[in-house]
């Protein structure tokens, strides 16, 4: 839980972060932070479309812990597609959490979550050169993309002039995200995964398990730890003690055999 993966720009993030997607703001936001910091996670994973930006925020201040040993990713809400737009939002995400800066920032998706698959190439060059000002203004230490496709980033990339830290996608066992991942590897941008226990929908899949019983481990761990051997940053959410601290114990290797067996599992949800 300790240890770090290194951004291009040498920022170091923490391997397993926290994911508040579907937590409640209020205390149910508050406690899951509250309760994970204090079980030693150091990487929070929120969003202004969670609307619980501010309950993160105040668990970050209320845990003690000086706020540059916590890393702290928020993203820009998926239907601001302006420079502008993109600048206040930050100034609003930054007061919600009540910081001074922010670790990381993301577009949320490259199409508004009303219009998914609308292609908005211009509006994500505007957005993003928003976030390139705030960077290099100092109010983010890296900048990036969430739910970006090859096409997506080629975008960015071509009209833009900082490639992209980090790209923030949903990832788990039985998901084929490789053009997703080759086009982040070509370029060198970190890929963060999202829903890493396919929103709790892989802790029955069959193989995963017995896989778990082979190491003794739970069906999430299993999950986790594949996350990790594929180099990317699981942020696994919940909302119970128990569970925030058994995702953070996953120091084991699964075998090169067992990931080619995982590698093959198909979705079936
Ligand atoms: P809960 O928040 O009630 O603990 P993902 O991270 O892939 O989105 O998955 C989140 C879902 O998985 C949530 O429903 C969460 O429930 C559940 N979950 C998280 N960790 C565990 C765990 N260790 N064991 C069982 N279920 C878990």
């Amino acid at each position: 839980i300790n240890q770090h993966y290194t951004l291009s720009n040498g920022v170091k993030i923490p391997k397993i972060g926290l994911g508040t997607w579907q937590v409640k703001d209020g205390d149910e936001a508050y406690n899951s932070v509250l309760i994970a910091l204090k079980n030693g996670y150091r990487h929070i994973d929120t969003a202004e479309g969670y609307r619980n930006e501010a309950s993160v925020g105040r668990a970050i201040k209320d845990s003690g812990i000086p706020r540059d040993e916590i890393f702290v990713t928020s993203k820009l809400e998926s239907h601001i597609k302006t420079y502008e737009g993109a600048l206040e939002a930050f100034d609003k995400t930054l007061k919600a959490l009540d910081f001074e800066y922010l670790d990381l920032f993301l577009i949320h998706a490259p199409w508004p979550w009303d219009e998914v698959g609308k292609e908005c190439h211009e509006g994500n060059v505007l957005a993003y050169k928003a976030m390139e000002k705030l960077y290099k203004d100092g109010k983010i230490r890296a900048i990036g993309i969430s739910n970006f496709e090859p096409v997506d980033i080629e975008n960015i990339i071509t009209h833009c002039e900082i490639v992209p830290h980090v790209n923030q996608i949903a990832y788990f066992i039985g998901l084929d995200q490789s053009k997703t991942i080759e086009s982040c590897n070509k370029h060198n941008i970190f890929v963060e995964a999202y829903s890493p226990l396919g929103t709790g929908r892989l802790l029955s899949n069959e193989v995963i398990v017995q896989m778990a019983e082979k190491y003794q481990v739970s069906p999430a761990q299993i999950c986790i730890r594949y996350c990790l051997q594929k180099g990317t940053a699981p942020l696994p959410k919940s909302t119970h003690e128990e569970r925030i601290i058994m995702n953070t114990k996953v120091d084991f290797e699964i075998s090169t055999d067992d990931m080619n067996v995982l590698d093959h599992v198909k979705k079936n949800f």
